[in-house]
């Protein structure tokens, strides 16, 4: 039994000692024969660096200049991608859109941007942040410049969804197959709208102070949810645990709410506007791209017989 194991695992070893050098030889082989061939195609590769495979794996198709390649080429690129291959030429005239969807969404970025360049500087807590503020102001190098573009952007980009949203009022765009990105788009004020006020309270000065002392006040009357709104005090609301008392920690604007508005300001509106924008755009391009003027017809072409199988009255 013992002697039989043992010529087994002999066995077993050659076996595999013999499998090893037969596969590095065959490996020595595919070497000697693929070098000079791939050598070959390098050399022609730099006649031609179109036809090399880091060429043709970055670029997957022709580029002449034809309706498919043009396509393709925003299609197979995954930035290209981010706009559609094909617009309607009226839709995209700023007399049109005014462009104010696109540069709400600049600003955004802009805001994003110099906001995680303060997170850098500045502490949510009652001893340190006017202090980070006057800091910023007078002493971080370009820190006032900073601190002026996250201002002014924010205060342009409630401007710009307003206008956008006049905008797409004006021109109808709220209408089938519209409705719902109307409806993502009203989100997406709110929460423009809630980032603005949020982000007041942050140089804890004494205009953000009152300014969110008075913008909860008004959640005292909430109706149900507030200690002072239709039906609150039935359903048990006081001042300790309504929805004001949610919103600032507590019963007064202090400590905890200066903590709150930094947290909803910096990470939890953010996310839900991103996700929000994702949805909105993609919505755009499903909704057949950005609606365009109305189609200017002559009444004689109006009252013309429609061509097609629809002209049929199917
Ligand atoms: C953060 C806020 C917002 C951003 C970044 C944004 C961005 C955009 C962009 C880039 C477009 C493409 C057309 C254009 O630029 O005008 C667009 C279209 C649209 N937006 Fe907004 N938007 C925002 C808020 C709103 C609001 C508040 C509404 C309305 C309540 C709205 C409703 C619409 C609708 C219905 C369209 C399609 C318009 C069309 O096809 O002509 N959006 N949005």
């Amino acid at each position: 039994m013992a002697d039989e194991n043992n010529s087994n695992g002999k066995n077993g070893k050659v076996g595999l000692v013999e499998r090893v050098t037969t596969g590095v030889k065959e490996d020595i082989q595919a070497l000697k024969t693929d070098i000079p061939s791939k050598a070959k195609e390098q050399i022609e590769g730099l006649k031609d660096p179109t036809k090399t495979q880091v060429y043709t794996s970055i670029f997957r198709h022709k580029h002449d200049d034809t309706p498919r390649n043009r396509a393709l080429g925003v299609l197979s690129n995954v930035f290209l991608h981010l706009h559609p291959a094909k617009i309607n030429r009226d839709a995209v005239r700023y007399s049109y859109t005014w462009g104010m969807g696109g540069i709400t969404f600049y600003l955004f970025i802009i805001l994003t941007y110099t906001g995680v360049l303060l997170m850098f500087y500045y502490h949510p807590s009652k001893v340190q942040a006017f202090r980070d503020v006057l800091y910023l102001e007078h002493d971080v190098p370009f820190g006032k410049i900073l601190r002026n573009m996250h201002r002014w952007a924010a205060h342009l980009m409630v401007i710009g969804v307003w206008l956008h949203m006049f905008r797409v009022f004006l021109t109808g765009s709220y209408k089938k197959p519209r409705e719902f990105n109307w409806n993502i788009g009203v989100l997406l004020l709110v929460f423009t709208l809630l980032l603005s006020f949020t982000g007041y309270l942050l140089p804890d000065d004494q205009l953000g102070f009152w300014a969110v002392t008075v913008g909860t006040n008004m959640a005292r009357a909430t109706p149900l949810l507030g200690h002072e709104g239709p039906f609150g005090p039935q359903l048990g609301m006081t001042p300790y645990n309504d929805v004001r008392f949610g919103l600032l920690g507590g019963s007064i604007v202090d400590a905890n709410a200066l903590l709150r508005s930094y947290i909803w300001h910096c990470i939890g509106i953010p996310i839900v506007a991103s996700i929000l924008m994702i949805v909105h755009f993609w919505r755009v391009r499903k909704d057949g791209g950005i609606s365009g003027p109305a189609q200017v017809m002559l009444t004689a072409e109006a009252d013309k017989p429609r061509r097609g199988p629809k002209a049929a009255g199917e």
